[in-house]
């Protein structure tokens, strides 16, 4: 049986990361795109290389055309540049929003039945420039940031509470950026919410709440702890999983519930932005965006988080 077509447009750190994770769990043919000459083509031949030995059997291609997408299931954009210094926010939104428009272009006339999910930053801008620029039906755009934020909480969560992290729940909403919100009310220990966990613990609610909003805090710098550590690059094999996780869920129709950065059609009180909720992901995309009542405090960070969004969105450049 043919297997589905994974294309993955960016080489890179995530992109090739990815390439393994979907070889060794042969998720299906995977095609690796770049700008950059010889590198997805030397990459992919290495992996390919790791077949007989970790014995997966897949077709594994390294490419610098965009038409070698063509008939791809589905496209993970990986493709951009990361800041540097001396670059502001807004220099790498224009930077990245021209890759973006040169990569939308690429998948509406070479793969216009896939479905796209997105992981270059400015995350939340990008992935609205790609619905745009594609054209596709927002269902089938989405963006990577809430599977991420989501499992980097609950590590934290499991190493606090010296729980395995498979039994930790927790979920993370809003723009990928510092204004995320993770919310801790939904945070569990198979069912069992992590506050009271805390509670007893420390004895004290008072402390518990104090241990959470670092657990919180941690959450929302993860990224940026990750990249002081690294000093030449950000997180990739946490955001590769979790992408994977999103690819698996589209292409075997899993319909798992996920925070997925989706466009908000009134759904939370926010008209026409992407901006990460709950979803159902399965063979359409976004099948369903999954409401629930929000507290007066997650209500007002939620839209705190919209605001921010906002603002990247409306710095986009107009191309
Ligand atoms: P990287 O720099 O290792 O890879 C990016 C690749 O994009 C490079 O190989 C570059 O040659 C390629 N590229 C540049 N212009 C291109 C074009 N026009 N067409 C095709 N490829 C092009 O970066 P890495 O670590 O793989 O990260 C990729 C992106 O994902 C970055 O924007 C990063 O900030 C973002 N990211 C997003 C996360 C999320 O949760 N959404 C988490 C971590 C990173
Ligand atoms: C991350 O969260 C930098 O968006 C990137 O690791």
């Amino acid at each position: 049986m043919a297997k589905p077509k994974i294309a993955l447009i960016g080489g890179g750190q995530i992109g090739s990361t990815m390439a393994t994770l979907a070889a060794l769990r042969e998720l299906g043919d995977v095609v690796l795109y770049d700008i950059v000459p010889d590198l997805p083509q030397g990459k992919t031949l290495d992996l390919a290389q790791a077949g007989p030995v970790e014995n997966f059997d897949i077709r594994l291609t390294g490419s610098n055309r965009l038409e070698d997408i063509a008939g791809a299931a589905i496209v993970v954009v990986t493709a951009g540049v990361p800041r540097r210094p001396g670059m502001s926010r807004e220099d790498l939104v224009e930077t990245n929003a021209r890759i973006m428009a040169a990569v939308a272009a690429g998948i509406r006339q070479h793969a216009p039945e896939a479905v796209v999910i997105v992981l270059s930053n400015p995350l939340d801008a990008m992935v609205t420039l790609c619905q745009r620029l594609t054209g596709f039906p927002a269902h089938r755009v989405m963006g990577m940031a809430g599977v991420l934020d989501s499992a980097r909480f609950a590590t934290f969560i499991a190493w606090e509470l010296g729980v395995s992290v498979r039994d930790v729940k927790a979920m993370v909403l809003g723009g990928h950026g510092d204004t995320m919100v993770p919310i801790v009310r939904f945070a569990n220990v198979n069912g069992i919410p992590v506050l009271d966990l805390l509670t007893r613990k420390y004895g004290d609610e008072g402390r518990a709440r104090e241990v959470m909003t670092q657990l919180v805090a941690r959450t929302q710098n993860a990224g940026g702890e990750v990249v002081d550590l690294l000093r030449t690059g950000s997180a990739f094999v946490s955001p590769a999983a979790s992408a994977l996780a999103m690819v698996e869920a589209v292409l075997h129709d899993q319909k798992r519930l996920l925070p997925v950065c989706c466009l908000l059609e009134g759904q939370f009180g926010v008209q026409g932005y992407y901006v990460g909720v709950p979803c159902v992901l399965g063979a359409g995309g976004v099948e369903q965006i999954v409401e629930f009542d929000l507290t007066d405090e997650e209500r007002q960070l939620f839209h705190h988080s919209v605001a921010e969004v906002k603002k990247l969105v409306d710095s986009l450049p107009r191309l």
